[in-house]
């Protein structure tokens, strides 16, 4: 947190004329300034800047506030990001309270330094950046370094003075304190959109098994949301209303090199959800630039899903097999070729889609219609309208065949739901790990559709995996007490079992078994309407 004590500092020297005057060109008039508002599109000005009431206020569309407003809205900046920016402005020092992520970026920048240092020692790392076809002022501009040894950055946070305890809280050690996360690989520094260290990634350069390793999720950093990059592309991606979404770290760096500067890449993770309000702010088209395997067309597929139905425009980039946008770019070739290539989100979602099946196959068909379906049902009302049309038509169907009723309660929010409560419940168990051998009893890994896999980590109690780490420091979902946990589980379970009944029933089973099975199954269902949890069962 920033003292407030600072923020009223930082505000007495702060002047509005001076800040407004770096974006757009002011004329004075009177005792106030007039300039065409940067918030809309205007050809006589309406915009005006008020010296001495420190404020702006544009007659057309109505913007205005003060200098940190202007900030947050011309840079899409949050309140405490804006605060920095202009710190860094006027070269005021902004005092952070104790429990601050300034002390700790600070940390961050200390260790990067470090290896940065280091990067320029080892000949081998630095030579490996050169046949990647890195620049020197880019290895400089994405502050790259180079992980030596465990015992050398021992010796270097001995000597720094570093605590161990806020290096291991920051991610820069292990789990234990053992061993730093990052050992004889080149380091990639993450940064926050203002421009603050805020986690590390790595690229090992003697063949580790794993490629590259992330800091995983700490009190600053949550890789599911953070995209790679965006503090330097951030206003390029306003100005020029594209963002280009990469898989990885080379190719935002190599794209960056040449000249495309408004890429962005995820961290190692699908493009979910949790990206999106990041991406929303910056209002600009997206282009989905992922390697062309089918890893990658797979990603972009349900990339293009995600961002179709939450109204983003843009489309996909297909390169040449087997290629990513680093090595396209290290070919030397125009990009600029393939981004007006582009396949809109729409047209990419369907033909990918139906390219799985051989439509000609009337059962396969089928299937693809099936799977277009259940996405239709998942898209808002206002868009699902043109989709079946242009789904029929690259099917040769007719619409009517694509057309899903709706329901009270649409398919999304009820996933939704059900991914909240699978997400209490792991995180329940993450913080009382005592209760999980009687909750194992009852819940098994295949009641939950979502978050399966985490379920299953918690049950191996694989406590610093990062994945669990994504669900457990997620501010929006809570710990539950035990009477809330078992309502929960409950309310997961009588679908489960009722689906049971329901496969079971058209199953061919011979009678008596199947009778048997539908017996114990509706049992529990009933005792689990009476709000009792009952044990689970493989036999049935
Ligand atoms: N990644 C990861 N762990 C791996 C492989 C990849 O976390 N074992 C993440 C990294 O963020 C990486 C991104 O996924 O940048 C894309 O993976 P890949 O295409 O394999 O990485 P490149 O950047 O192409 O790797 P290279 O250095 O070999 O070019
Ligand atoms: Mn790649």
């Amino acid at each position: 947190m920033i003292k407030p004590e600072s923020i009223e500092n930082l505000k007495s020297i702060v002047d509005i004329v001076d800040v407004v005057g770096n974006y757009v060109q002011l004329k004075k008039q009177g005792s106030n300034y007039t300039a065409l508002c940067p918030f809309h599109s205007e050809k006589t000005p309406s915009f005006i800047v008020s010296p001495a009431k420190q404020i702006y206020h544009c007659f057309g569309c109505g913007a205005s506030g003060d200098a940190i407003k202007f900030v947050m809205d011309i840079e899409k900046l949050s309140y405490p990001e804006a605060l920095e920016k202009l710190a860094s402005m006027y070269n005021f020092k902004l005092e952070y309270s104790k429990s601050s992520s300034f002390v700790r970026t600070d940390v961050l920048e200390k260790v990067n330094s470090f290896y940065i240092q280091e990067l320029y020692k080892n000949k081998t790392a630095y030579e490996y950046l050169k046949t990647r076809g890195i620049k020197d002022s880019t290895i400089e501009k994405f502050a790259l370094g180079y992980a030596p040894d465990s015992k050398k950055q021992f010796q270097f946070f001995k000597n720094a003075n570093l605590n161990i305890k806020e290096l291991k809280d920051l991610g820069v050690l292990s789990e234990n304190g053992e061993y730093p996360r990052l050992i004889e690989r080149i380091t990639f520094p993450i940064f926050s959109p203002s421009g603050k260290i805020i986690a590390m990634g790595g690229r090992t350069i003697s063949n580790h098994p794993a490629k590259y390793i992330n800091f995983t999720n700490t009190k600053i950093f949550n890789k599911s949301k953070t995209f790679y990059g965006l503090n330097f592309s951030r206003e390029h991606i306003l100005r020029k209303k594209q963002a280009i979404i990469v898989e990885g770290y080379m190719d935002v760096i190599m794209l960056h090199q040449a000249g495309y500067n408004t890429a962005i890449a995820t961290l190692g993770t699908a493009l979910t959800q949790e990206h999106l309000p990041q991406l929303q702010k910056l209002s600009s088209k997206i282009l989905l630039s992922y390697d062309s395997d089918n890893a990658g067309i797979n990603a972009a597929l349900k990339a293009s899903k995600l961002l179709f139905k939450n109204f983003f425009e843009g489309g996909v980039i297909l390169f040449p097999q087997g290629l990513d946008p680093a090595d396209v770019v290290k070919n030397g070739d125009d990009l600029n070729i393939y981004f007006e290539k582009a396949i809109p989100f729409l047209d990419f979602i369907i033909s990918y889609t139906i390219q799985k099946y051989d439509i000609k196959n009337p059962v396969q068909k089928k299937a693809a219609v099936d799977e277009l379906k259940e996405y239709i049902f998942t898209l808002p009302e206002i868009i699902r309208e043109s989709f079946i049309i242009k789904a029929s038509q690259f099917l040769q169907i007719n619409p009517k065949l694509l057309s899903v009723r709706s329901s009270g309660q649409s398919v999304s929010s009820q996933n939704k739901r059900i991914e909240v409560a699978e997400a209490s419940i792991i995180k329940t168990l993450y913080e009382n790990p005592h209760i999980m051998d009687e909750i194992v009893e009852y819940l098994s890994t295949d009641v939950f559709k979502t978050h399966q896999k985490e379920l299953k980590l918690v049950y191996e109690e694989k406590f610093d995996d990062p994945e669990l780490l994504d669900i457990v420091l997620r501010e929006d979902i809570l710990c539950l007490d035990m009477e809330a946990l078992k309502k929960q589980i409950i309310k997961l379970l009588i679908p489960y079992y009722q689906n049971k009944i329901l496969k079971l029933k058209t199953s061919n089973l011979p009678t008596d078994e199947k009778m048997h099975k539908l017996k114990i199954l509706n049992y529990k269902v009933l005792q689990l309407k009476k709000g009792e949890l009952v044990e689970s069962d493989s036999t049935v």
